[in-house]
């Protein structure tokens, strides 16, 4: 049996967005005990943060600080230069030396992108398909974040995903973040996106194979799960492992995990000069892992800073990324 709670459906379908979702074949796919749980926590987050626990002040809120953001720009006469650098991702290339890389994958491309937020950026679905044109990469992965609001319609940020689909190749694997409902795992695989929500792929190329693994959102949502990669990354020569949020750092060098990818941070989005962020949104996170390069325990990560933006459509001495991780064997001495 596949059914959720009778009690747990009608508080969703309160949300006119979610009535024709087929939450039987969601649950067939990843199980009602989790969808139970997701599903469970998106309503929780929804009334914490969409609605402040029901305070009276709530809705005003976000607004209020949004708009102050932006203030705060325009009277230092920064806003439109911070619209600008929201606009114009860096291409990021870089190398990965992982001991134990399969001769196979020497060179490997692989293409991560993250945080495209496109309901607050819909013109980024365009900026990035012109981009991606001059990019050559072999796989591509999404680290999560396609929606801008924590809670709420989806579709139009779907749409612009689908926009940019052509240009992502083939294959396509994606984790959702922390502003993504598990709703969207239905409408992926129609554009020819392999979700991973708890689960790994083979990569295969010259009779050699790695692991891609990835997890559910560890920041808001707490229904990340590595149990069920736990045999095929002891099996694996190298693993890769796809994680919204850096802070689950430990756990997947724990696991074993040889690279993690991941983004949520923004980098900060509005940085001091020299790049210092005023906030990142992790927990218990080294400051080394909210942008770029960095090391645990044997395990190598990398943060993008990601493609779009959230809460207000700027950038502030911390321009987005798309990244082209290029995978290499340990270097010959
Ligand atoms: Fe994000």
């Amino acid at each position: 049996m596949h059914e959720l709670p009778q009690e747990l459906m009608d508080r969703v379908h309160v949300h006119s967005h979610y009535r024709d979702v087929d939450y039987a074949r969601l649950a067939a796919h990843f199980g009602a005990e989790y969808l139970e749980r997701r599903i469970g926590r998106q309503l929780e987050i929804y009334d914490r943060v969409a609605r402040y626990g029901g305070h009276p002040a709530g809705r005003w809120v976000k607004p209020v600080y949004r708009r102050g953001l932006k203030a705060g720009l325009w009277m230092t006469g920064q806003l439109e230069r911070a619209r600008r650098l929201a606009r114009a991702p860096q291409l990021v290339e870089r190398e990965v030396w992982l001991e134990n890389l399969p001769a196979g994958f020497d060179g490997f491309r692989v293409l991560q992108l993250t945080d495209f937020h496109f309901d607050y950026t819909p013109e980024l679905a365009g900026i990035l398909k012109a981009q991606l044109r001059e990019v050559a990469f072999d796989v591509c992965v999404l680290t999560g974040d396609y929606r801008g609001e924590d809670f709420g319609p989806y579709e139009e940020s779907l749409t612009a995903l689908e926009e940019v689909r052509g240009a992502l190749g083939d294959p396509v694997y994606a984790v959702l973040g922390n502003h993504d409902s598990i709703e969207i795992m239905l409408r992926l695989p129609e554009m020819g996106i392999r979700g991973l929500v708890n689960e790994a792929v083979w990569l295969e190329r010259g009779g050699d194979r790695i692991l891609l693994s990835g997890v559910d959102d560890g920041h808001w949502y707490r229904t990340h799960d590595f149990g069920p990669m736990r045999d095929q990354v002891a099996e694996a020569a190298v693993s890769v492992l796809l994680s919204h949020s850096p802070e689950l750092y430990r756990a997947g060098a724990a696991e074993g995990y040889d690279l993690m990818l991941s983004g949520h941070t923004h980098g900060g989005q509005l940085c001091l000069p020299g790049g210092c962020p005023l906030v990142a949104h992790v927990k218990d996170t080294p400051r080394a892992m909210i942008r770029g390069a960095w090391a645990w325990e044997g395990m190598l990560g990398y943060t993008s800073r990601g493609a779009g933006t959230s809460s207000i459509d700027c950038r502030l001495n911390c321009p987005g990324e798309v990244t082209v991780h290029v995978l290499r064997g340990t270097r010959e001495e």
